[in-house]
């Protein structure tokens, strides 16, 4: 098939630049391993795991097998008033995994319907136990919680939320940013240590302009993703732990990117030992190939929200909210099939064990380039970090990105960096062929 045997007149593309795209498409046909195959038969690697998603690589058997099965025995259910075996077996999986008494999982089929959905719990919550006046979130600088009207409120990326002014939630406020460009421009498989702790502000200003009394969660990305891959300070999340207890203010840990092994362990909650009272998942829970997210809730949520209708009706609706395919049955086979791969072939150890190759890889190729002002890695991820064109933010990354594909590598534009986020089962050899294709692409941008 070569291009333009299929017409491209209407799809309008998300988060792309379409104009340009059109005129210089990428379009895959096919996938396996760590490998597409384009509309005009070329190989590209898959330096980014499709955005987070594929950890398992693509094209997976028991995955694919797990999906025709399901669809053969029970194609989809309704989610309301009734539900289906494959979701009680994922939700019971899942479970499983999280760490502490995160036992109560809530499907969606999205990251961003995640966020949304532990927003709401968040209020609900505090309602039940009698304190519905808790309604200030709080979110932080650069975070990405998805794209809708609650996710983009507490989210911090300056272009997402431009354009929706007075449509934004209100008594929302954000945790100031976790970078210091000076001090830790480079930061290799570690935690940045600051003299600073940044967590004062929070203490000092964010909560007594609002009343702790009135705020119902904080949200943050444990590893600030979609912004560039951004490193907590060492000791962060476990303080910010503890102002939330402190105040009766639920945490939230949005692990879209990092659930399910990105940092070699299960969630970023266990890599930093700090488990929140609601956690969000998506992408790499169906190693991407069908839509599944959801928000898993500590025990005390769930029972709060019960026991709070122990004198309703038994017909009473505890939490008015739910999506079609909460829970569908396809998507929660493919979940399960995705974890039991992730577990027998040990992914996730395999994904802490490659980050070190990664990290290496990335710090003494990209050190010492044109341009480039950071390079951090943490897990199976690594960013660099370039210097801002004047007057045109983003587009040297963008050119560098346009470049690295026509040489046969996706790699991820984020701001000023360029994100690799293989597959787990990436090899010695791709992750070389990744960091030689960005570095003479940042040469060749200088
Ligand atoms: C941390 C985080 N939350 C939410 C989302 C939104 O997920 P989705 O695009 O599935 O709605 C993303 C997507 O990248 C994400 O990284």
């Amino acid at each position: 098939m070569a291009y333009p045997d299929f017409n491209m007149d209407h799809q309008w593309l998300p988060f792309t630049p379409n104009r340009s795209f059109k005129k210089e498409p990428r379009v895959f046909v096919a996938a396996d391993g760590m490998f597409f195959t384009t509309h005009d038969g070329k190989q590209v690697l898959d330096g980014i795991s499709s955005l987070w998603c594929v950890g398992a690589g693509h094209n997976r058997k028991p995955i694919n097998e797990a999906i025709k099965k399901q669809l053969d025995t029970l194609d989809y259910a309704t989610a309301f008033q009734a539900s289906n075996d494959q979701a009680f077996q994922a939700a019971e999986m899942i479970a499983a995994m999280a760490p502490g008494d995160l036992n109560q999982v809530l499907f969606c089929n999205s990251g961003s319907e995640a966020a949304d959905t532990s927003l709401k719990v968040a209020l609900a919550y505090h309602r039940a136990r009698g304190e519905g006046h808790r309604n200030v979130f709080i979110g932080r600088e650069k975070g990405y919680h998805g794209v809708g009207f609650g996710g983009m409120s507490v989210g911090g990326i300056p272009a997402n939320r431009k354009v929706y002014g007075a449509a934004l939630l209100p008594r929302v406020d954000h945790l100031r940013f976790i970078h210091d460009p000076v001090k830790h421009a480079y930061i290799h498989g570690a935690e940045p240590v600051w003299e600073e702790d940044l967590l004062l502000e929070l203490e000092n200003r964010i909560l007594p302009l609002h009343d702790p009394s009135n705020i119902a969660a904080v949200i943050v990305e444990p590893v600030a993703g979609s912004a560039g891959w951004y490193l907590p300070p060492k000791g962060y999340l476990k303080r910010l732990r503890e102002i939330c207890d402190k105040h009766g203010i639920l945490l939230i840990f949005d692990e879209v990117i990092t659930g399910f092994g990105r940092l070699g362990t299960n969630f970023g909650a266990d890599y930093y030992g700090v488990v929140p009272d609601m956690l969000n998942f998506a992408k790499a829970v169906t190693n991407g190939v069908i839509p599944l997210g959801g928000v898993i809730c500590t025990d005390r949520i769930y029972n709060t929200m019960m026991e709070a209708n122990a004198g309703s009706p038994p017909h009473a609706i505890e939490f008015f909210h739910g999506y079609t395919y909460s829970g569908h049955p396809v998507a929660c086979a493919a979940a399960m099939a995705t974890l039991s791969l992730f577990k027998q072939e040990k992914l996730f150890e395999r994904a802490g064990q490659m980050g070190v190759v990664l990290g290496d890889a990335a710090h003494s190729a990209f050190k010492g380039l044109p341009n480039v002002i950071g390079i951090r890695s943490l897990g199976l991820a690594a960013a660099v970090e370039l210097s801002s064109i004047a007057g045109a933010p983003g587009k040297r990354a963008y050119d560098i990105f346009m470049d690295c594909f026509r040489n046969g590598v996706l790699v991820r534009p984020a701001g000023e960096n360029i994100v690799i986020c293989p597959p787990y089962i990436v090899e010695k050899a791709h992750i070389e062929r990744i960091v030689n294709v960005v570095s003479d692409a940042i040469r060749k941008n200088a």
